[in-house]
């Protein structure tokens, strides 16, 4: 599979887990990959979790649905009423999960290339993350990004120490298949905007 082809394909997963088993040569290529990431001063910021442990998996999975519950509270009218059919995580139906952690200590305090942004430590971490997500597409994968949680709880689940920040719970595994439309624009909830409506010539323009 080429890389526009991977990039094509790409999606969050939730629905289409069938929790078999992942060969840990296929786990391996797939987290080199997140490794070979670009990073601000080389520092290569990221800890990969993996949680295979049902019991940790049902516990954050119990926090999820309430952090899901949370978010409705705030939403009426067909917001509410299109979220309620949105599932957001398969933290139970997937092989496993891989935790991605960012350490901004790593190769501190003389980090090249972060002096004037701090967050582009987070940012080197984002794209291990694109990376794993990319080479288990290429893999014939699933990958779904799991938000609705609140770091500290996540830290404490995992025994993170305190400077490290768990930026994303990935789901990971085998796949029934991978949906052309993203579930987001399945259900109405949003859609891809075109291209043109982000690309600006030579300043910023607002656009309407
Ligand atoms: C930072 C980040 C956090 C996300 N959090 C969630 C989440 O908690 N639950 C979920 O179902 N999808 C989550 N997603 C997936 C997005 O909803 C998804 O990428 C978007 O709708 C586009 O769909 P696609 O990835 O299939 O192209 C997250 C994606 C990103 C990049």
């Amino acid at each position: 599979m080429d890389v526009y082809e991977a990039i094509g394909r790409r999606r969050d997963v939730r629905a289409e887990f069938t929790g078999a088993p992942l060969d840990e040569e296929i786990l391996h290529r797939v987290l080199s990959a997140a490794h070979a990431a670009p990073s601000v001063g080389m520092t290569q910021p990221w800890d990969f979790v993996l949680v295979r442990d049902p019991g940790t998996r049902a516990e954050f999975h119990r926090h999820v649905h309430t952090e899901r519950a949370r978010f409705a509270a705030g939403l009426s009218g067909e917001r509410a009423a299109t979220f309620d059919r949105i599932k957001i995580d398969g933290i139970l139906e997937s092989t496993l999960s891989v935790v991605v952690g960012y350490d901004p200590e790593r190769g501190s305090p003389a980090v090249l290339g972060r002096h004037a942004i701090a967050d582009a430590g987070l940012y080197s971490v984002c794209l291990a993350i694109q990376n794993l997500w990319l080479a288990a597409t290429a893999e014939g994968l699933g990958v779904g990004w799991v938000s609705f949680y609140r770091e500290d709880f996540l830290r404490d689940l995992l025994g993170m120490p305190a400077h490290v920040r768990p930026v994303a719970w990935l789901c990971l595994g085998p796949v029934a298949g991978l949906r052309e439309v993203p579930d987001l624009e399945r259900h109405g909830w949003r859609s891809r905007m075109p291209l043109a409506e982000v690309i600006h010539e030579e300043k910023y323009t607002p656009k309407d």
